[in-house]
């Protein structure tokens, strides 16, 4: 199959030469980012389906949400530079730009801001579900748990063709995540739960249901809680990566928003989605010293040898992850305010980032550190365990899920997601009894 184009920047279109018949398709064009030859009816024209195995070339939506130019390290959220939103705004705008595609006004932000804070509790009979898990059980497994309950227990927000309902889905899936994950990691550790304080911001609230205890006065440090808005800025979306494109697949169907956004924690969870920080902080401290360095990269390099510099390289991202470089300057700020500024686990991640990124391997390959590289360190500064890194990842996310769910379901030309194959297995056979086989 060969596919010619020719393009004309009103009518553009290409042609697909199959058995000698060409067979036009349309070139649709985006505000952002590489035209797309629209396949939609190829098979129905040709009898032919395409192929492509991990998404590398297919644009599985149309979407005005997030855009990436990995090439050049562009990440933007309605059209707004990630830096300039980590750096000047607040996690609440950014979840409110997101929902809306605009920047809120003041009293906007306020309305938004008072909505989500009447909905941090959760039914208090959830607190018993989640004495049933294991104290030993994946923060994780225990959020795909309890986001999933989340539908047995709001049963007046799940109808997704009611707007009113989608609009509470979405502000509770907002509002409960942070409670939600904070319960998860008290009962972990074998602390009680400590209620939300809506006085605190979104991330200081958070903080406090982390680390507070009913027995003495905390008081949340403004410069960690300001790093953790900025961490939860800098996950709130990512357009269609695989979570994201999880929950528009689980949503397709007509499922219900928590059992979607139960899907999107599944599959994030994955180590070569979400579980990276986590990866990427154990292998730092397990190269321990700068002197090991070497050793490491070597078999990074080697083909026969697994093992991959966790939180380098990217889908997207051929360039520096414009997300690494605020969580770098974040991580400096959390070390700095906790009294780890000389922390011998950045030293080596300061050093290992200077020599890839001057080795000819990583540079051919344009491996770049990704947004795991600092974030793991940041985070276990910030006083979580590694296990809990990949929650924090769930709560910023939540609202980037929740935002393309919602743009998917509102779209008049939604219909269910349903890949085809190539299949290669048997052909068709007869059923032998087992006696005869
Ligand atoms: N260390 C060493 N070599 C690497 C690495 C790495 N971290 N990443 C990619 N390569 C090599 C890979 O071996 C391959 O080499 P070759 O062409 O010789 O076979 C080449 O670079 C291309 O890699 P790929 O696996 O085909 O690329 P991909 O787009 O499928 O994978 C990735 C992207 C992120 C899964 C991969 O770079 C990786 O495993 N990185 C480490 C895990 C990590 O940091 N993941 C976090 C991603 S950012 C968080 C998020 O957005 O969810």
């Amino acid at each position: 199959m060969s596919v010619a184009e020719s393009y004309r920047p009103e009518a553009a279109e290409a042609s697909v030469l199959l058995g000698g018949a060409s067979h036009d398709l349309p070139i649709r064009r985006g505000t952002l980012g590489p035209d797309v030859i629209d396949i939609a009816t190829l098979y129905q024209d040709t009898g032919h389906f395409t192929y492509d195995p991990g998404f590398t070339s297919t644009a599985s939506c149309e979407s005005k949400i997030t855009f990436i130019d990995g090439d050049k390290g562009v990440l933007l959220y309605r059209g707004y530079p990630i830096d300039q939103l980590a750096e000047r705004g607040e996690f609440m705008e950014t979840c409110y730009l997101l929902l809306y595609g605009e920047l809120p006004s003041r009293e906007q932000y306020q309305d938004f801001r008072k909505l989500i804070v009447m909905h941090t509790m959760v039914h208090e009979q959830m607190a018993r579900f989640y004495t049933s898990f294991r104290r030993d059980a994946h923060p994780m497994a225990v959020m795909v748990g309890v986001v999933g309950a989340l539908s047995a227990f709001y049963h007046d927000s799940l109808d997704i063709h009611d707007p009113e309902q989608r609009k509470m889905a979405s502000v509770r899936m907002i509002a409960k995540m942070p409670t939600i994950a904070a319960m998860a990691y008290k009962y972990s550790i074998g602390q009680p739960f400590i209620y939300p304080k809506n006085d605190l911001g979104y991330s200081a609230n958070f903080l406090n249901m982390c680390f507070a205890v009913p027995c003495e006065e905390y008081k949340v440090d403004p410069v960690l809680a300001r790093a953790m808005d900025r961490i939860f800025i800098l996950h709130a979306d990512h357009e269609q990566n695989a979570s994201t494109s999880t929950v528009r697949l689980a949503g397709s169907s007509g499922a219900n928003p928590f059992a979607c956004i139960s899907a999107g924690i599944a599959c994030l969870w994955g180590p070569a989605h979400g579980g990276a920080n986590e990866a990427a902080l154990t292998m730092l401290q397990e190269i321990g010293s700068v002197d090991r360095i070497p050793e490491y990269i070597k078999r990074a390099k080697d083909r026969n040898d697994p093992f991959r510099l966790m939180g380098f390289g990217h889908r997207v991202y051929k360039n520096y992850d414009p997300r690494a470089r605020i969580m770098q300057k974040t991580c400096h700020e959390v070390l700095d305010a906790v009294g780890h500024g000389n922390d011998p686990i950045l030293q080596v991640a300061l050093e290992l980032e200077r020599i890839a990124l001057n080795d000819d391997y990583f540079i051919e390959k344009k491996l770049y550190p990704n947004i795991d590289f600092y974030s793991g360190i940041t985070l276990k500064a910030l006083g979580f365990p590694t296990d809990m890194f990949t929650v924090l990842f769930a709560i910023a996310r939540t609202v980037g899920w929740i935002a393309q769910w919602k743009e998917m379901i509102e779209d008049p030309l939604q219909r269910i997601g349903r890949p085809r194959q190539l299949y290669t297995g048997a052909t068709e056979r007869s059923y032998m009894p087992i006696e005869a086989r």
